[in-house]
């Protein structure tokens, strides 16, 4: 079941942006990333964001996923953020519900665009999103590695625009 933020979700989103938290620590190797306490972030995110803006999606084992929306490009447009499903409860179609919901309300809202920012190393989500239906390229961010060549900290990833790019 999809339903609205309530006060109560409140330990079990900060656990779910703990497990967000240490995917991206998981896929880059790095286990600073998002500093000494993820779970705060959430805080920060619900007051930025508002309560109406965050849904969670709940099982009989209680919350296992959440999803925000947040201001996108231009006037016309919101972005989801964050997107994240308890490790045990993923590949069962959680996400997809939480992303379907969301879009049944940027649709009510007569709201044109509906974005997403994805890490460029997070392949499994860029293909979540493709196969739900985000088959638009909007902005592509490009990064100018200055770290020494012999401590690189990409790898070679993705194809875009015909050429090789690491992430
Ligand atoms: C990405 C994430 C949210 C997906 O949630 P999930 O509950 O595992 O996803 P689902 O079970 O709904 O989707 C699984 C599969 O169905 C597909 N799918 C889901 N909804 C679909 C739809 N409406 N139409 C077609 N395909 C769909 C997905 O592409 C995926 O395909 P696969 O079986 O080939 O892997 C989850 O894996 C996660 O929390 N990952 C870590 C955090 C993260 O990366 N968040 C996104 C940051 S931008």
């Amino acid at each position: 079941m999809i339903r609205d933020y309530r006060d109560t979700d409140l330990e079990a989103c900060r656990d779910l942006h703990v497990r967000l938290t240490e995917w991206h620590r998981k896929i880059y190797d790095s286990p600073g990333i998002g500093g000494d306490n993820p779970g705060l972030q959430f805080d920060e995110h619900l007051a930025k964001v508002g309560k109406e803006r965050i849904w969670v999606a709940e099982s009989t084992e209680g919350v296992v996923g959440m999803i925000g929306l947040q201001p996108g490009y231009g006037e016309s447009a919101l972005e989801i953020e964050p997107l994240v499903v308890a490790p045990g409860a993923r590949g069962k179609g959680v996400g997809g519900a939480l992303v379907q919901h969301v879009i049944e309300v940027v649709k009510d809202m007569g709201l044109r665009d509906l974005n997403v920012h994805v890490v460029g190393r997070n392949a499994e989500a860029i293909r979540f999103y493709h196969d739900i239906g985000f088959d638009v390229i909007g902005y592509v961010e490009l990064m100018y590695d200055t770290s020494p060549l012999e401590k690189p900290l990409w790898r070679d990833g993705e194809t875009v625009a015909g050429r090789r790019f690491r992430v």
